[in-house]
């Protein structure tokens, strides 16, 4: 999810990698159990890249409609398998195994439909989201229903390889679908260094990602 170049044409397929020092925050924070997780709009995979890169207690299953996405996801996943080219809102759970955790930061306009589908799978959901999410009057009543936990970062991320910041505040929204109730709690993650988030952006145009 990206607002980057709202007004303007948004990059072909939402295309918009997380940079790893999000992830980072959100790991420090939030205490995820290993096993198996789901990455459901994986992209070239920058999520499963920056877990990787502090966790190794995860077997991954991706799923992302480009298929060009394919070869560098089997590479982060370890097994081709485990990699599905698919429309996320049409694949069904019966399809793997069930995950401890769904992760992914969705695409801007679709992201209703990924969270809904993501929910049914089972384990915690955690979304990389515009802050504002939280204030709509068409999802009031879900997340009156299903209110997350919501992991703020105080830094603007950039989506893209210049550097640019997003026009808007973010936040990991953490879902956990087996516990019901009412309300959910609210963090301010700890603020990220302008080195630690250049550096991230470094390894982005080393990669070739963003718009
Ligand atoms: C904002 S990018 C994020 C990529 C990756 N999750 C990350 O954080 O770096 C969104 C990705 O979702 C993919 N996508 C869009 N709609 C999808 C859908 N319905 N099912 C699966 N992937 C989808 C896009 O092709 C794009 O790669």
């Amino acid at each position: 999810m990206s607002s980057t170049n709202r007004g303007s044409q948004r990059n072909r397929a939402d295309n918009y990698p997380t940079p790893t020092w999000c992830v980072r925050r959100l790991l420090e924070a939030v205490k995820l159990p290993g096993g198996t997780w789901l990455e459901p709009t994986a992209g070239a995979g920058a999520i499963i890249e920056g877990v990787n890169a502090v966790r190794d207690d995860i077997e991954w299953t991706a799923v992302e409609l480009r298929s060009e996405c394919r070869g560098p996801l089997g590479k982060l996943v370890g097994d081709t398998r485990r990699v599905h080219i698919a429309d996320f809102t049409e694949f069904s759970p019966a399809g793997v195994k069930e995950p401890n955790v769904v992760i992914t930061n969705p695409p801007y306009l679709h992201a209703m439909p990924i969270v809904e589908h993501a929910l049914g799978f089972g384990g915690l959901v955690v979304m990389l989201l515009r802050l504002n999410f939280l204030s709509s009057g068409t999802r009031a009543e879900f997340l009156r229903r299903h209110p997350p936990d919501v992991y703020v970062l105080p830094n603007r991320p950039s989506f893209t390889a210049s550097g640019k910041t997003d026009s808007i505040e973010y936040a990991w929204f953490v879902w956990n679908p087996g516990r019901r109730r009412r309300k959910g709690a609210i963090q301010v993650l700890a603020p990220t260094s302008k080195d630690e988030r250049r550096n991230d952006l470094v390894t982005l145009r080393l990669a070739g990602g963003g718009a």
